[in-house]
C-alpha cells in the first residue's frame, strides 16, 4: 500500500557545489522549504542567489538506524525489502534546475523551478544508510523559463518547496482526473484513472466522500487500459462549490489487483460550473459574477520563494478576506499547492498560468514550457478554484505555432476548462477561449474579442510606496477604484485582475532602484496601502464593516496645505466626520463618479473651515460609519502625529515545532489610536527568547510606519517571546506557543522524470 511522508527534515546544505564525498562538516543543518540565501527585504543583488548549492540527506528505508531519516515512516508496513515496493522522491519545486544522486549515482535531473517532479530511487536504495545529494542550480539560466531576456521578478533559489518520500506497489495509480457534468440539473461524476502500468486483472473502486468524511457513493470499473474511466451511475444530493460556500468533496480511488487493494489515492474536488460566455461574462454555477482580483507573485521578504505552508495559505486568505477579491492570477508561473489548497477551501478563483515573461526561447526552452504546462494541468485540474489556464508566456508576442500547441495540449488534458493567454495588445492572434489582456491604458480599452478578461492594470503606471506623499497614495487607490468601476460597468468585460496584490523583489531593470516594484496594493510584508482598503471596502458590511480615512491628517503635507477633500474607503452607507468638537456632517459615497462599485469611495469636500492651512486650529479627526442608520465602526486619527506606541503582533499564536513553520511578526509605530505614522522613522530592535528564530533585519530601520519580520519555529515545543524596542517608545512584547508538529497528510501529485545524462553546470 501507498505510504507517503514528509522528507523535509534532517537535510544538510552547502552554499557551493560540494563533492559527493565531501565531509559533513562542510554543511549546515537545514529543514525544507529552504532558501539558498536569506536577504534583506530590499536593496540586494540577485547575483547573490545565483550559484550551485548542495543539499544532502542521509536516511534509511530498510534496516539500519532510522534516526537520521526521522521523517521516513518507521517500518513501512506492508513493505519489506524484497517485496518489490517502488520508492519515489516527490519534489514540489526546486529553483531553477537540479540533479539528484543517490549513493553516488545519478537518479534524476529536472529543469524548471515551478513544476513538481518525482524521482524513482527504488533501484539504488540499499539496506541501512543511503546518501541523497541534490545539486541545485539557481543561476538565471537562459535555457530555462522564465530566462533568456529581462524578467520583472526574481526567482531566488534552493529546494524551496516540500519534498516527500513515497512508497507504492509496483502497479499503482499515477494520476486521476475528476470531472463533473451538468451540476446544475442532474449532476454527474466520473474520473479518469491512470495507472503506471497496465496488466490484466485490474479493477478500480471509486468512493465519493463528503466534507464530513462520510462515504456517500461508490462506483466500480474493470480496467481495460492504462487510463480507465470510472463513472458514477447515481449520485446522492450534493452541494455546489461556490465563492460563498466552497463545499469540497473528495474521491478516493482504490486499485484492485486480483481481488486485493494494491493502491489508494484520493483527491479533493467540487461540483461547480465555471465558464466565460460569448456574451462577455463569467458565470459560476449559472450566475454572472464580475471578476475582481489581483495578481500574486509567490515571493516574500527575506526568504524569497521559500515560504512554508502557513504563509502560503495565508496569502490566499489575505487576498480573499483582506482584499475582498474573488479571483487571483498566479503571475507568472504555477504556484505552491498549499496556496492553491487554500483557494479551494475558501472559494478564491484562480487563473493559473505557465512560466515566463515576454520572452520565448528556442526549441528546448519551449519543450520545458510545454512540459510545465502538462504538469501544471495534471497537478491542478481537480481543483474547483481553478477556472482558467494561462497557456501563453505572459506578454509574449504572437507565436501561433507554439500557442496552437499549448492550447491543444491544455484542451486535451482538460476539456472542462477554458484557456487564456496573456498579452498586452489588442488584435493579436486569438487562439485561446478567452482574450486575456494586460490593459495599462489607465482606463479600459474597448474589447475586440469575446470573452475578454483584463489580467493587469495599474502596476508600473503608478508605483506607490507606503511612505509616499498622501496625495499619491490616494491617487493610487482611486486609479484602482476607477478601473474596477469601469470594468464592472462594462458588460463586454468579464472582469479585471489588477497589478498587483503585494510589492515584490525584482531585477535592476525594473522597480525603484532598491530592487522592489512598488506596484502592490499592499507592501511586500502584505500590509495595506490605502488602495487595499478600496478593495476591502467592496465587501458587504454584514461580513465586515470597513472604514479607513485616506489621510495622514496633517495641516501642511499636501500642496497648498489643509485636508480638503478627505477620501474615505468604507462600505458604510454614511460616514460622519467630527473634527475636535465640530460635527462636520454625514456624507455619502461618491456614486456619481463610481456608479458601478458596490461601495464607492467617499470624497468629502467642504472641510476648509475646520482644516485649512493657517485658518483653523488643529484637532483630532473622528469618523463614524453608519449602516442603515446605525453606527457600526469608527476611526480616530490623532492631530499630534507623535509616535506613541510600538505595536507588535503575530498572525498566529501557535507554530508547529517542525523547524520550518513561520508566522509574520508585524510592527508599527503608531499614534495613540493605532494609526501607523509613515514619517516616524525609527530603528526597531528585537530580542527573541525560546526555541525559534527571527528571520529579517534586526535591528530594522523602519520607514513607512509598518513592516514585518518572521518568527520561524525550531524543533522543540515551548514558549517563544519577542520583545521589540524603539527609542522613545514603550517596549512591546508578543509571545506564542510552539506545539508538537502534527502529522501532515502527504501531497497527491506525482510525476516521474526520466533519467538523463548529468546536467552540465555551465559557467
Ligand atoms: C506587466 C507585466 C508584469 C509587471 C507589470 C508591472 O507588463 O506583465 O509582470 O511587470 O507589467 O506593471
Amino acid at each position: 500500500m501507498r505510504k507517503q511522508s514528509f522528507f523535509n527534515h534532517n537535510w544538510r546544505y552547502a552554499a557551493q557545489k560540494a563533492a559527493l564525498d565531501a565531509p559533513d562538516d562542510l554543511f549546515e543543518a537545514v529543514t525544507l522549504p529552504h532558501a539558498n540565501k536569506i536577504f534583506p527585504h530590499s536593496n540586494f543583488d540577485n547575483q547573490e542567489y545565483q550559484f550551485i548549492s548542495t543539499y544532502r540527506k542521509t536516511f534509511s528505508v530498510w534496516g539500519g538506524n532510522r534516526e537520521d531519516g526521522a521523517d521516513v515512516p518507521a517500518g513501512p508496513e506492508g513493505y519489506a525489502r524484497g517485496q518489490d515496493a517502488l520508492v519515489f522522491l516527490d519534489f514540489d519545486g526546486v529553483m531553477l534546475a537540479c540533479t539528484v544522486f543517490l549513493n553516488g549515482k545519478m537518479v534524476g535531473e529536472h529543469l524548471g523551478g515551478y513544476a513538481p517532479f518525482s524521482v524513482e530511487i527504488s533501484g539504488e536504495l540499499r539496506d541501512g544508510e543511503n546518501i541523497l545529494t541534490v545539486y541545485v542550480d539557481s543561476r538565471e539560466r537562459k535555457d530555462i523559463p522564465p530566462y533568456g531576456h529581462l524578467v520583472d521578478y526574481l526567482t531566488f533559489g534552493g529546494i524551496y518547496r516540500d519534498v516527500y518520500l513515497r512508497m507504492v506497489s509496483p502497479i499503482h495509480i499515477e494520476n486521476m482526473f475528476i470531472q463533473t457534468a451538468d451540476v446544475l440539473n442532474d449532476p454527474r461524476l466520473f474520473c479518469d484513472v491512470r495507472v503506471n502500468h497496465f496488466s490484466e486483472g485490474l479493477s478500480l473502486k471509486a468512493t465519493l466522500v463528503d466534507s464530513q468524511g462520510d462515504e456517500i457513493a461508490s462506483a466500480y470499473q474493470t480496467a481495460a487500459q492504462k487510463t480507465t474511466r470510472v463513472t458514477f451511475e447515481a449520485l446522492p444530493a450534493t452541494a455546489l462549490w461556490s465563492i460563498e460556500s466552497p463545499t469540497l468533496y473528495s474521491l478516493q480511488v482504490s486499485l484492485i489487483q486480483n481481488g486485493e487493494i494494491v493502491d489508494t489515492l484520493s483527491s479533493r474536488f467540487g461540483f461547480r460550473q465555471a465558464e466565460f460566455r460569448p456574451d462577455g461574462g463569467f458565470y459560476l454555477n449559472g450566475d454572472r459574477i464580475p471578476l475582481v482580483g489581483l495578481n500574486r507573485h509567490q515571493t516574500y521578504p527575506y526568504i524569497g520563494a521559500a515560504a512554508p505552508r502557513r504563509l502560503q495559505r495565508q496569502d490566499a486568505e489575505i487576498i480573499k478576506y483582506e482584499l475582498a477579491c474573488n479571483v487571483v492570477r498566479t503571475s507568472h508561473y504555477p504556484q505552491s499547492p498549499h496556496f492553491l489548497d487554500r483557494c479551494d477551501e475558501i472559494g478564491l478563483l484562480v487563473f493559473e498560468e505557465i512560466t515566463g515573461w515576454q520572452h520565448v526561447g528556442d526549441d528546448k526552452w519551449q519543450a520545458i514550457c510545454l512540459d510545465e504546462l502538462e504538469v501544471m494541468i495534471e497537478r491542478d485540474r481537480n481543483r474547483p478554484a481553478v477556472i482558467l489556464w494561462g497557456v501563453r508566456v505572459n506578454e509574449s508576442g504572437d507565436n501561433d505555432d507554439l500557442y496552437a500547441r499549448t492550447n491543444a495540449l491544455a484542451h486535451k488534458l482538460d476539456p472542462s476548462r477554458q484557456t487564456g493567454g496573456v498579452r498586452d495588445f489588442l488584435g493579436s492572434s486569438f487562439l485561446e477561449d478567452v482574450y486575456t489582456l494586460n490593459d495599462f491604458s489607465n482606463g479600459i480599452q474597448k474589447p475586440r474579442e469575446q470573452p475578454h478578461l483584463i489580467t493587469e492594470y495599474s502596476g508600473h503606471m503608478f508605483p506607490t510606496k507606503i511612505w509616499d506623499h498622501e496625495e499619491r497614495l490616494i491617487e493610487h487607490a482611486l486609479l484602482h477604484a476607477k478601473i474596477c468601476n469601469l470594468q464592472i460597468g462594462n458588460e463586454k468585460i468579464a472582469g479585471a485582475i489588477g497589478w498587483c496584490a503585494f510589492d515584490y523583489a525584482t531585477h535592476i531593470e525594473f522597480g525603484s532602484g532598491d530592487r522592489i516594484c512598488y506596484h502592490g496594493v499592499m507592501d511586500i510584508f502584505r500590509m495595506p496601502k490605502w488602495a487595499a482598503y478600496l478593495y476591502q471596502s467592496q465587501q458587504a458590511p454584514a461580513k465586515k464593516a470597513v472604514l479607513q480615512a485616506a489621510t495622514h491628517w496633517t495641516m501642511g503635507d499636501r500642496n497648498g496645505g489643509g485636508n480638503n477633500p478627505i477620501t474615505v474607503f468604507s462600505n458604510c452607507d454614511e460616514v460622519e466626520i467630527i473634527i475636535g468638537e465640530n460635527n462636520v456632517g454625514r456624507f455619502q459615497p461618491d456614486f456619481d463618479s463610481y456608479p458601478h462599485l458596490a461601495h464607492p469611495p467617499f470624497v468629502i469636500h467642504g472641510l476648509n473651515a475646520y482644516s485649512a492651512w493657517g485658518q483653523a486650529e488643529f484637532y483630532d479627526l473622528h469618523l463614524v460609519g453608519y449602516v442603515q442608520g446605525e453606527a457600526v465602526i469608527e476611526q480616530w486619527i490623532s492631530s499630534s502625529r507623535l509616535p506613541k506606541r510600538l505595536a507588535l503582533s503575530t498572525d498566529s499564536d501557535e507554530l508547529q515545532a517542525d523547524g520550518t513553520d513561520m508566522t509574520r511578526l508585524m510592527f508599527k509605530v503608531t499614534d495613540e489610536f493605532g494609526n501607523p505614522l509613515p514619517y516616524a522613522a525609527k530603528v526597531v530592535s528585537f530580542e527573541l527568547e525560546g526555541e525559534a528564530e527571527l528571520i529579517g533585519e534586526n535591528p530594522f530601520p523602519l520607514i513607512g510606519g509598518q513592516a514585518a519580520l518572521y518568527i520561524k519555529a525550531g524543533h522543540q515545543p515551548g514558549r517563544v517571546t519577542v520583545r521589540a524596542d524603539a527609542p522613545g517608545l514603550p517596549q512591546a512584547l508578543v509571545s506564542l506557543a510552539i506545539v508538537p508538529a502534527a502529522a501532515v497528510e502527504g501531497r497527491k501529485f506525482q510525476r516521474r522524470i526520466s533519467k538523463s545524462s548529468p546536467i552540465s553546470f555551465r559557467g
